[in-house]
Formats: C-alpha cells, structure tokens, sequence
C-alpha cells in the first residue's frame, strides 16, 4: 500500500516536472519571436514626435511611422520611451535604446558615440520671436536672450552667433518651453528647426521666424543606433527602400504637407 502511494507520488512529481519544463519552454519561444527594439526620443517636437495633449498619452509623428514601417519590414515591434533630447545618446551607450529617431542631426561630435543611418530629412535652422520683437536678422539679436534646445544643434549654432554678435543663450529641455519662454518675454528668440517652428506658427499668431543655414543639410535626421550595432546596416536597406518606393514621400507628404 505504502509503496504504491510513494510510487504514485514520484510518478505526480515528474509529470509536475515536465509540465513546468513545458510550460517555460513554451513561454521563452513566445517572448522570443515577439522581436521588440526599443525607440528612445524626445516627445517634444511635432510633427517628428510628440504627443496631443488632452487626447491621449500616445506619441506619434513622422519618426514614428518611420521607425514602425522599417522595424514592420524587418519583422520587429517597436516600443517607443520619451526621455529630454540630451539624454538620447546616452540611452544608446548604456543600451536602454536599440536606436533613437528624434530628429536627430547627424554630427561630427554624435559619431563619435553612435551610428548613424543615412539622412532621412533635411530642414534649416529658424530664429523665432515675437512679431514685434524687431529681430530680423542676426545682428538683431545683439545683447538678446535666445532660447535653444539642451544638447541640440541648436544650441552650437547659438554659440557661433555669439562669436559674431554677443547674445546670451538660455538652454531648455523641452521646445514648448522656449516657446513659452518667447510668450512670457523672458526669452527674445528662439533657434528651432523650420518644419518644428512651422507648426507653431499656426497656433501662435504673432510669432514669427527668418532662416539663419544656407546648408540644409546642416540640420539634417537620421536614425543613430549603438556603436557597431548590427540594425544600422538593416535599417539603412530599409531606408533606402523606402526612399526608393515612395514610401518616405508619402510619409513626408502625411506630416509635413507639400508635394507627394
Ligand atoms: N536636429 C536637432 C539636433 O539634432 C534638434 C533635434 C531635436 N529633437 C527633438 N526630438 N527634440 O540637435
């Protein structure tokens, strides 16, 4: 009698064992062909990335599509994680991110810690004021307070115009804050991309903004994975694909408006 409760015991035991080996195996294979690469960027630059306030939480933009089509095409998901500009190419190195797409220009400086695909939009720099601020072009801004994004091409751009005319640069995390900063007379100027200031042209109505590049590659995006990471090459196919098939113009066309 004992022995046939211990046996049927042992034998309970392993089917328990086996089942739970199942189980898990069943469970890795499932996270396994889910493929999910993580997107990092910064959420505050429509119509490239941002999110509609009072909608939803959702972010959404022409990076987005991008990046969804591509990682679509190379059979991955994507999850996207908002961080401040200036921390996007630290999530690289640290590998909290398998790439960025946030606008990002392509510099000298950046490649030396990240990759970068090839350019997949160009764009100009814009000084934005207030429409009566006065400030037409560069010498304007003589002893004004001009606002720029923190960690941005932008922010070397003031830089050089303070060799040529001293300003005083004040750094943000965020674009609304500079615009907010415009509003609120703190801030004189701003130095954003076009297409951003573009957009905030037509809710703010007395803003306005001249061009300071004559290079629009100058300001140029491209997507920048880790060093060495073995996605650059397969985006960049993907990329080219798309410019190819008309697939990124139609993207262009979605958020940026214009000519398809
Ligand atoms: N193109 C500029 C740069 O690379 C600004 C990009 C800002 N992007 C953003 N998502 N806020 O520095």
């Amino acid at each position: 009698m004992k022995k046939t409760i211990i046996v049927f015991l042992a034998i309970m035991m392993s089917v328990g064992l086996l089942a739970a080996c199942g189980s898990t195996e069943k469970a890795n294979k499932k996270s396994g062909d889910k493929k999910v690469l993580v997107m990092a960027t910064s959420a505050d630059y429509p119509p490239f990335e941002y999110v509609e306030t009072g909608k939803s939480d959702e972010i959404k933009g022409f990076d987005v599509d991008l990046a969804k089509a591509i990682a679509k095409n190379l059979g991955y998901k994507v999850e996207i994680k908002d961080m401040d500009f200036s921390g996007l190419v630290q999530s690289l190195k640290s590998g909290q991110a398998d790439f960025v797409l946030a606008g990002m220009t392509p510099t000298e400086k950046r490649k030396k810690n990240v990759d970068f695909s090839d350019i997949y939009y160009t764009a100009q720099h814009l000084v934005v004021s207030k429409k009566d601020s006065g400030i037409e072009k560069v010498e304007d801004l003589k002893g004004k307070t001009v606002g720029v994004q923190l960690g941005s091409i932008q922010e070397g751009k003031a830089e050089e115009i303070n060799k040529q005319v001293p300003i005083k640069i004040e750094n943000r995390n965020r674009i609304p804050d500079l615009i907010q900063e415009i509003k609120s007379g703190r801030f004189d100027a701003a130095i954003i991309e076009d297409t951003v200031a573009k957009g905030y042209f037509e809710k703010e109505q007395d803003f306005k903004g001249f061009t300071i590049s004559d290079d629009p590659k100058e300001a140029g995006s491209a997507i920048a994975f880790p060093k060495n990471s073995d996605l650059t090459e397969k985006f960049n196919k993907e990329l080219k694909k798309m410019k190819e098939n008309g697939e990124l113009q139609k993207l262009v066309v979605k958020w940026f408006g214009g000519e398809e």
